[in-house]
């Protein structure tokens, strides 16, 4: 591939700007394929509509490389790779929505000469059957492991770029693997179903280390030990590792509720029960229900109670509000009648449309303006420096429950606030000391 080759991206949805975005800083003039109009006129205006840090920026810089179209016949006239971008949510079942990626594949065709490279997450097995229909089309996987908020850096300098394809489209994998070349991260070449599986089974793995923690929480909090001192003492050992240990509410956001769910009903599909993965899943939905007992270890009933949520996004620097705590949580207070205020630095324009009987706050103090309970539900910077003193006065009742272990316990109770956290039930109340 010439080094002013375009290459192609359909879907101009998160994973599709990011990539689109880096492969312009990485020198390459990139087409990309939206399929609604506004969203083309939005980014031809130089507006990017989703909070990604970096990436306004990013496009911003490259936009004479950038072109936005509707049109995929523009795009195939200009790409030899095809890099598909487009969502594949949950089915009710649990199975992946490939609705999206099929309409992409029939729009692509079969052209000869040219690749389609797979970054959609996809059940393992998908690209061969889309192989079998486009025979001239060669196929390549390539999975994205972007992190939201930090998805620039993460595509600039990843771990490993994982490129699989099938014999004979060997040649579509080494230009797939030219094109990452100057980000000089480990290439990891497999056959097709293997780099699909890679990206399943790393999902799996992660969320399986979350619920892991998060039910050595659970343990601690009954037994008097505390999770943070737990998981760093483990993740010493580096054949455990340190990240991915934080003890909280659970994972959210678009990939791993979706993607544990996938690999779980992949197997199912073909008779094989992943009662270790089904356990994953199960323990990350209870674990909301911490919250909720400490709430309720302070308060005989929630009914008429007023209750702040510091954080709607399933995490920090992103407004995605997929698959976040918060949806649970609010949901779960308002069932016990409580009345659920709420404040996110980022996400509170699209939390309204979710959670229309939320009250949403300009700020975190007049979220928790005259409250009788807080519950920090995602860790933003920024609740980190609150003037506790000030919370505590203007809290009816100054209970706070840390439901991501975030926050400096000492800090909190100096001001005279009830702290709870998630598996640390051996803090030492030092606010109680002279
Ligand atoms: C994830 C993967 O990291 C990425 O490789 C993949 O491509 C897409 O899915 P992302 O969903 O952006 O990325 O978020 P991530 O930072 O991985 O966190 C996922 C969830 O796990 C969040 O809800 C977070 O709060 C939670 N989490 C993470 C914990 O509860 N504890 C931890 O220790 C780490």
């Amino acid at each position: 591939m010439s080094e002013k080759e375009s290459i192609g991206v359909v879907g101009a949805g998160w994973v599709g700007l990011v990539t689109a975005a880096c492969f312009a800083e990485l020198g390459r003039p990139v087409v990309v394929r939206e399929i609604i109009a506004e969203k083309v006129d939005t980014l031809r205006r130089g507006e990017v509509p989703i909070h990604e840090p970096g990436l306004p920026e990013l496009i911003e810089k490259n936009r004479e490389r950038l072109t936005f179209t509707t049109e995929m016949g523009e795009l195939l006239d200009a790409a030899r790779l095809i890099f598909v971008c487009v969502q594949t949510p949950p089915t009710y079942s649990g199975d992946a929505d490939l609705s999206a990626v099929q309409r992409a594949v029939e729009e692509i065709g079969d052209p000869e000469g040219k690749a389609l490279v797979m970054k959609s997450t996809v059940p393992v097995g998908t690209g061969r059957i889309i192989h079998r229909d486009a025979p001239g089309l060669a196929y390549v996987s390539c999975p994205e492991f972007l992190r939201e908020g930090t998805a620039v850096k993460d595509f600039m300098e990843p771990d490993r770029v994982v490129v699989g394809a099938d014999p004979g489209d060997e040649w579509a994998a080494d230009e797939v693997a030219a094109v990452y070349e100057p980000v000089g991260a480990p290439i990891v070449r497999t056959d097709l179903s293997s780099a699909e599986m890679i990206k399943l089974a790393s999902n799996a793995y992660l969320a399986t280390k979350i619920s892991f923690i998060n039910e050595i929480a659970n343990v601690c909090d009954e037994v008097g030990a505390d999770v943070t001192e737990v998981a760093r003492g483990m993740g010493m050992d580096p054949r455990i590792g340190g990240s991915f240990l934080n003890a909280g509410l659970g994972f959210g956001g678009s990939c791993f509720p979706k993607d544990t769910q996938a690999l779980k009903m992949l197997a199912g599909n073909i008779g094989y029960h992943f009662q270790l993965l089904s356990s994953v899943i199960e323990v990350n939905e209870l674990q909301k229900r911490r919250v909720m007992s400490k709430l309720s270890k302070h308060l005989d009933s929630l009914v008429g109670k007023r209750v702040a949520l510091l954080g709607l996004a399933f995490k920090p620097d992103t407004d995605d509000m997929r698959e976040a705590s918060s949806l649970v949580l609010a949901h779960r207070l308002e069932g016990e009648g409580a009345t659920v205020v709420a404040f996110d630095p980022v996400a509170t324009e699209r939390a309204r449309d979710l959670l229309p009987s939320v009250e949403m706050a300009g700020s975190a103090l007049d979220a928790l303006d005259g409250a009788d309970a807080a519950v920090l539900v995602t860790e933003w910077p920024e609740f980190a420096e609150l003037d506790w003193a000030e919370v505590a006065k203007r809290m009816g009742n100054p209970l706070l429950v840390d439901g991501r272990n975030f926050l400096d316990p000492d800090a909190v109770r100096a001001a005279g606030i009830t702290y709870e956290a998630i598996g640390r039930p051996s803090l030492p109340d030092r606010s109680a000391v002279g």
